[in-house]
Formats: structure tokens, C-alpha cells, sequence
């Protein structure tokens, strides 16, 4: 079966910007069936290991004073309006699900399973997006944020993935610039062996360090 409709939908989504995005959120049964598919990626291992936490309504306000004491803590000097702002955070969009990568004991790696976490991340935007909702993946700071994952609860095993906002579109999404296939994509033979591995792209000035640029673990 094609379903040319889908590859029409993947061939133009694009994340909003997160000022882009405005009331109302999804209905409860849109929320369900959002989580639904973003749970709903490749697990090798079914571990599940990923959880979710919904932001809305209220509860972006109260959880936006955590952000608050977490921004505080870490900068002691940060001025009140700098805190106030922090603390708004999940305000700008009516609805943020936050993704949680959870590593779970067993045979298959931890890369495997934090890869799956950014898969359900991306079917998340993907779910939001197919009911016309602009959707934005971003970490910030507050990902990172030793005080912030504990004031949330969460612990040694778990890393947030991201955090997914999503609103009705105030505005339209632009286009931004992508890699081409020849910039990335080698049909390999043995009789031309040399990868495309985007450093062309790179330096073209699209924004990725060409040299420098290291494994993360190597840092
Ligand atoms: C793991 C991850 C974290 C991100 N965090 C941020 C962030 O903190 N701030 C930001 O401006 N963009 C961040 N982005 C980028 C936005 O999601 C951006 O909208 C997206 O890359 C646009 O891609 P698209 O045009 O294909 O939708 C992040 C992307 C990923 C994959």
C-alpha cells in the first residue's frame, strides 16, 4: 500500500518556532492519541526506555517555578527579571510534553536506547503535526540542569530527550536550508569506497564545525 499523502505531509513538516505557537492545544483525546504514537517508536529490546511528562495548563506555571529555583541555584547572580523569564518557559506554548530517556538494565546498549527516546521525541511532533498543530523539540538549559532533573524527580538513569512543544500555528513555517543527498549519501561500491559524510555541507557555511568537531564522550 503508498500513501502518498504521508510522504507528501514528511516531504514539507518543519517545527514551528516556539514563539509561533499560540492557543489552543489539543484536545484531551488529541493529547492520548499524541502520546499514543510517540510511544509507539522502534524499543530494540521492547525496554521501554522512555517516559513521558505532560506540561499543561496550570501545572506549566508551577513547574515553571522549579525552572525558577533551578535557574536561581545555578546562577546565583541572575536578576528578578531574568528569573521571571526563566520561570515562563512553558508558558509559550499551551501544551510541552517533556521525554524522558530511562536506560534500562539488559543486554542491548544505552546508545540504542537513547536513540529510541529521540524517536519518540520526533513521532510526538510528528502526531501533533498530522493534526495541524505546530510542534518545536528543544532541550535548553533545563535539560542539563542537575537541580531541575531532581527538583522533577528524576534520577541517576534518566536524561530528559527533550522537550516538545506544541500550540496551534500563529504563523507559517519557513523553509531552512538542508543537506543535499550528495552531501551525505554514498552509494557505497569497493571500487569507490569514500564516504559523503557532510563536511561539504558544512563548509558552505550551513553551520556545523568541519574540523574539531568530536565524538561526544571524547570531549
Ligand atoms: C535534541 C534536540 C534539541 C534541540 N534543542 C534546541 C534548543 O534548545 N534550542 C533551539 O533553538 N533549538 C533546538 N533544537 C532545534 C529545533 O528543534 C529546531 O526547530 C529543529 O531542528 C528544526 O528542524 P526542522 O526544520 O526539520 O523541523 C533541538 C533539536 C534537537 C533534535
Amino acid at each position: 500500500m503508498t500513501n502518498s499523502s504521508v510522504l507528501e505531509f514528511l516531504s514539507s513538516r518543519r517545527s514551528s518556532k516556539v514563539t509561533g505557537l499560540c492557543e489552543p492545544a489539543p484536545s484531551p483525546e488529541e493529547i492520548e492519541k499524541i502520546l499514543e504514537i510517540g510511544m509507539r517508536v522502534p524499543d530494540h529490546g521492547k525496554y521501554c526506555p522512555w517516559y513521558f511528562i505532560v506540561f499543561e495548563g496550570e501545572a506549566r506555571k508551577e513547574a515553571g517555578e522549579l525552572l525558577r529555583q533551578a535557574y536561581q541555584a545555578e546562577n546565583p547572580e541572575a536578576a528578578k527579571a531574568k528569573l521571571d523569564l526563566e520561570a515562563e518557559n512553558f508558558l509559550r506554548a499551551p501544551l510541552v510534553i517533556a521525554v524522558v530517556s530511562r536506560i534500562r538494565e539488559g543486554k542491548h546498549s544505552q546508545w540504542e536506547q537513547i536513540l529510541s527516546a529521540g524517536a519518540a521525541c520526533y513521532n510526538l511532533c510528528l502526531a501533533a503535526n498530522s493534526m495541524g498543530y505546530g510542534s518545536n523539540w528543544l532541550t535548553q538549559w533545563y535539560s542539563y540542569s542537575d537541580m531541575f532533573k531532581k527538583l522533577m524527580g528524576l534520577d541517576k538513569r534518566d536524561h530528559f530527550a527533550g522537550f516538545i512543544y506544541i500550540g496551534a500555528k500563529s504563523e507559517t513555517n519557513e523553509e531552512r536550508p538542508r543537506p543535499l543527498a550528495s552531501d551525505i549519501v554514498t552509494y557505497w561500491s569497493k571500487l569507490a569506497p569514500s564516504l559523503n559524510k557532510g563536511d561539504t555541507y558544512g563548509m558552505v557555511g550551513h553551520g556545523f564545525p568541519v574540523a574539531g568537531a568530536q565524538f561526544i564522550e571524547e570531549q
